[in-house]
C-alpha cells in the first residue's frame, strides 16, 4: 500500500473475527514502532505483545474503552522508558509516533487495529501496571488491539481548510 493512501484510509477497527495474527506478523508490525521519530533520538519506546486470553479479558473488563480487545485475540502494550526520557511531554509524543507507525503497518497489512488510550488516566495506568507487573521505569502510554477486521471501514475525509493557516491566524 502506498503510504499516503494508507494514511488517508486507516480507520479504527474494534470488531475482529477472532483469528489471531501469527507471531511473525505481530513482530513485524511491532518493529515499525522503532522507526518512529523520538525527541533527542532517545528512543524510549518498549512493547509487550500479548495473546493470553486472561490478559485480554482483564484489560477489556477493567478499561472502559477497551472493547476492541474482546475479539482481537492479540494486543500490543506501548510503554515509555522514563530512564531514557523522563519528560512526559516528550515520551508521550515519542510513543504516540510509534503507535501511529504501528497502526499504519496494521492497515497496510490488510488487518485492523485500534489505539486504546492509557496515559494520562491514573486509573488505567494502574490497571495496566498491575496486570503486566511493570517496573517503575516503564510508563504504559497506550494499547493496540489488532486482528482481522469483521468488516471493512469506509475512509473518511476530515480535511478542514478553516484549520490551516498561512503566515498568521
Ligand atoms: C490518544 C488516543 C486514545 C484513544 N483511545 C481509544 C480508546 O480507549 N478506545 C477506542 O476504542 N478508541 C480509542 N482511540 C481511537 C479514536 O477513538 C479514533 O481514532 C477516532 O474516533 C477517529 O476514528 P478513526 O481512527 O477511525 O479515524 C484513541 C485514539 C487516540 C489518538
Amino acid at each position: 500500500m502506498e503510504i499516503i493512501e494508507g494514511i488517508k484510509t486507516r480507520r479504527s477497527v474494534r470488531e475482529f473475527t477472532g483469528k489471531v495474527l501469527d507471531d511473525e506478523t505481530l513482530l513485524e508490525i511491532v518493529k515499525l514502532g522503532f522507526w518512529a521519530p523520538t525527541a533527542h533520538n532517545f528512543q524510549p519506546q518498549e512493547f509487550i505483545i500479548f495473546k493470553d486470553p486472561g490478559t485480554l479479558e482483564a484489560l477489556a473488563r477493567n478499561l472502559k474503552y477497551a472493547k476492541g480487545l474482546k475479539t482481537s485475540g492479540a494486543g500490543i502494550l506501548v510503554m515509555a522508558d522514563t530512564k531514557k526520557q523522563p519528560e512526559p511531554g516528550f515520551y508521550v509524543a515519542d510513543t504516540s509516533a510509534a503507535i501511529q507507525n504501528i497502526l499504519l503497518g496494521i492497515h497496510a497489512g490488510g488487518y485492523g487495529g485500534v489505539w486504546i488510550g492509557v496515559y494520562p488516566v491514573a486509573e488505567y495506568i494502574q490497571v495496566v501496571r498491575d496486570l503486566f507487573n511493570l517496573p517503575d521505569r516503564l510508563v504504559p502510554v497506550g494499547l493496540i488491539a489488532l486482528g482481522e477486521p469483521v468488516r471493512e471501514k469506509e475512509a473518511v475525509d476530515r480535511y478542514d481548510s478553516r484549520r490551516v493557516h498561512w503566515e498568521k491566524i
